[in-house]
């Protein structure tokens, strides 16, 4: 087991790539909290692992980001791994986006992350080790058309990521990113077809990402394996980009 005993708390976790990064955690031995604002299959997915809690929480808000951390370590004593998952689109051309369009995005995908790792830090630095992964995305290394709002999260989530792996590790908390390409989840439910089948056409697998893809590459990087991987940010596309 590659977890064995670790407690991670995973943001975002009720489905999509979160929900599949907690079941393979469980998996390998680790105690999961599940931390999301969908309480129903949030605590759905806690009751069918071996060791998990489901913790409601909106990772937009510190105080409630601040109580997410405190019911992990009040439930399991201490904190291993935090990976900030959650994540949400609200698309439009830059032209068209509205104020509102760009806080929510901004408020979740960015400072949501800053929200969850701030606390969980403080913990880890009190017990000398740590791993902290964050949700960055292909389109927070090139950009995308109608993603002004996420590109700019996910860009944010990268500076935060190599400035926290210089920050932290004297520590003992390493500090790594994912990107993710496109991957069937369903942020996905609104691409037309023949948008996700161009994307297939132009990805030199032939194929989008599935979430087992992105979990295991959390899981990697949360493992004792990644020890030496500090500041990275992990393509997991593909290849996509080199395809277009
Ligand atoms: N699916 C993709 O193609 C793709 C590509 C690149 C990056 N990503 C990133 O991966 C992460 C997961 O994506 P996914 O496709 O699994 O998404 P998803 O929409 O399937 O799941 C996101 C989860 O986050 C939760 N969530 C949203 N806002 C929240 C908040 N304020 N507080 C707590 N929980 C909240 C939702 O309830 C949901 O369970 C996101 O950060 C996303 O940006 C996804």
């Amino acid at each position: 087991m590659r977890l064995k005993d670790k407690v991670a708390i995973i943001t975002g976790a009720a489905q999509g790539i979160g929900k599949r990064t907690a079941e393979i955690f469980a998996r390998e031995g680790a105690k999961v909290v599940i931390a999301d604002f969908d309480a129903e299959a949030g605590q759905k997915l806690a009751d069918s692992l071996e060791d998990a809690i489901f913790v409601k929480v909106d990772v937009s808000k510190s105080e409630s980001a601040n109580e997410m951390v405190k019911k992990a370590i009040d439930k399991y004593g201490k904190l291993d791994i935090l990976v900030n998952n959650a994540g949400i689109t609200k698309d439009g051309w830059m032209v068209k986006m509205t104020e509102e369009q760009w806080d929510q995005v901004i408020d979740v995908n960015l400072k949501g992350v800053f929200n969850c790792s701030q606390p969980a830090a403080k913990q880890m630095m009190e017990q000398g080790e740590g791993v902290i992964l964050n949700a960055t995305s292909i389109v927070g290394l090139y950009g995308n058309i109608g993603q002004t709002n996420y590109a700019a999260s996910k860009f944010g989530v990268i500076g935060m990521t190599k400035s926290w792996a210089k920050e932290l590790s004297p520590k003992g908390i390493r500090v790594n990113a994912v990107a993710p390409g496109y991957t069937m989840t369903a942020m996905m439910e609104t691409v037309p077809d023949k948008v996700l089948d161009n994307l297939r056409k132009g990805n030199p697998l032939g194929r989008l990402g599935q979430p087992d893809d992105i979990a295991n590459a959390y899981l990697y990087l949360a493992s004792d394996e990644a020890s030496y991987v500090n500041g990275l940010v992990l393509s997991v596309d593909g290849g996509q980009v080199l395809g277009s």
